[in-house]
């Protein structure tokens, strides 16, 4: 049978698309309802019975259990803060961005029910600076959720409090590693700091501080809606609910998808987005974001499973953006445009991705124009495996944050499937005169 989407977090903005932003729209369609019913819970109720109970895993790109984070602030120590990370700079994720434009309410009920959890005082929504419209309706939503008493003082009548502040960051890629986004909102310059410390223990403001992903958020309504045990039967293994994939590139479909864990990247890619467009063939895609190691058309029946594509695959879901290459694709011509975004975006606090970064970016710039030597692959698995030790990319690392590891992702993934390829590639060039010749 044909695999349909699961609508849970994307119900409400894929059937009204006119007004799934509005207070009013959000309110007719069961909104704020599963806040006035957390404010009559225990705090530790939520976290346990529902969040840790639903197996919820961080939608940013870890995947760590969201109840866990939560159970790892020190006992008594306040003020503690929530950020949410609306930051979403991964080449090819465009999920939250959809989620903050057109579902803004359901991010903020989210948000404050975990404040309510994790017993937070201040929440701030840390979002990209170039979502314009999306901020726009953002604190729109904001002004509108304090004029109703969802947010403020003394929320419903429960006693409890909370200020949600909206902050714009600046387009960095690097503020959306939780640690950077904490160093950006103090007002320094967005660059990860060493944990631990971790965020859960010293974070903002050297406050126990919990960093949560804007899907993440949206995603704790429902499991209240649903209750933590019938969130968790959907999935699969440790891949509990569903998640929302960007999927782009060669496909004849691109969007967001809201599918339950578990169904295979062929149905997603296949069935959802179309398949590879013009009936062509597909050469290898990329299961999560442009941090991640590629994948072949072999591994297509693999489940979305987060746990199965790490230890099997040797790559990871992410941020849940699988961008899809034709058969007429130049890899190492992708790999040097992801490279030539990571040299961009290195923070340069770590030497080996500031400089690894850079000259991987100039090496495989000469290999995808024809002017590739010999050497030139083993030599960047050579100096990459500073970066990344035993290249074993994206689980080990020489950096403060995990944006080193991406920055080896493509090349291994060039060695892993496109050895023969790129050494056809680099022979081609180093057989190619330097000076060009003229006839006579
Ligand atoms: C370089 C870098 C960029 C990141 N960008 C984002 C981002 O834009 N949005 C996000 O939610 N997480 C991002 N993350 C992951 C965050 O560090 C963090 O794991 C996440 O916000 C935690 O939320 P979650 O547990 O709900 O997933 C990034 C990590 C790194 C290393």
């Amino acid at each position: 049978m044909a695999v349909t989407e699961t609508r849970i977090v994307t119900n409400r903005l894929r059937e009204f698309t006119e007004d799934s932003w509005t207070i009013d729209r959000y309110l007719a369609t069961g909104g704020y309802d599963m806040l006035r019913q957390a404010l009559t819970m225990q705090p530790v109720q939520i976290q346990d019975e529902q969040v840790k109970a639903s197996g919820l895993r961080g939608r940013g790109g870890a995947g760590f259990g969201t109840g866990q984070k939560w159970s790892f602030l020190p006992k008594g120590i306040y003020p503690r803060y929530l950020a949410v990370n609306g930051d979403e700079g991964e080449p090819s994720t465009f999920k939250d961005h959809m989620l903050i434009e057109r579902d803004p309410h359901q991010i903020i009920e989210g948000v404050v029910i975990s404040a309510f959890a994790i017993e937070a005082h201040i929440a701030f929504i840390y979002v990209r600076g170039e979502f314009a419209l999306g901020i726009e309706r953002l604190e729109q939503a904001v002004a509108d959720a304090y004029a109703k008493g969802f947010i403020g003082k003394n929320i419903l009548g429960s006693g409890f409090d909370l200020e949600v502040v909206v902050h714009r960051g600046a387009g960095a890629y690097i503020a959306g590693d939780e640690t950077g986004l904490l160093s950006s909102l103090e007002g320094e310059r967005a660059m990860p700091r060493i944990k631990p410390p971790f965020p859960a223990v010293q974070g903002l403001y050297a406050k126990p501080t919990v960093v949560n992903n804007v899907e993440t958020m949206s995603t704790v309504p429902h499991i209240l809606r649903m209750g933590g045990e019938e969130y968790a039967k959907l999935g699969v293994g440790r891949s509990t609910g569903t998640r929302i994939f960007s999927v782009s590139g060669h496909v004849a479909r691109p969007g967001n998808y809201e599918v339950e864990l578990g169904i295979t990247f062929r149905q997603l890619i296949d069935e959802l987005a179309g398949g590879v467009r013009g009936g062509k063939q597909m050469k290898f895609f990329i299961p999560g974001g442009a941090s991640a190691p590629w994948l072949m058309p072999e591994h297509l029946d693999a489940p979305l499973d987060m746990d199965y594509v790490g230890s099997e695959l040797k790559t990871m879901l992410g941020s849940g953006a699988i961008m899809v290459f034709d058969e007429d694709t130049n890899p190492a011509l992708i790999a040097w445009r992801l490279l030539k975004f990571f040299a961009h975006e290195s923070c340069g606090k770590c030497t080996p991705c500031r400089e690894g970064s850079m000259w991987l970016e100039k090496v495989l710039f000469r290999i995808s124009h024809g002017l590739g030597r010999p050497q030139d692959l083993d030599m960047m698995l050579s100096f990459g495996s500073t970066i990344v030790p035993g290249l074993n990319a994206p689980f080990s690392q020489t950096t403060i944050c995990a944006m080193g590891p991406s920055t080896m992702s493509a090349v291994v993934s060039l060695d892993r499937f496109f050895r023969e390829e790129i050494l056809e590639m680099c022979n081609a060039g180093a057989a190619r005169p330097t000076i060009p010749v003229t006839s006579a």
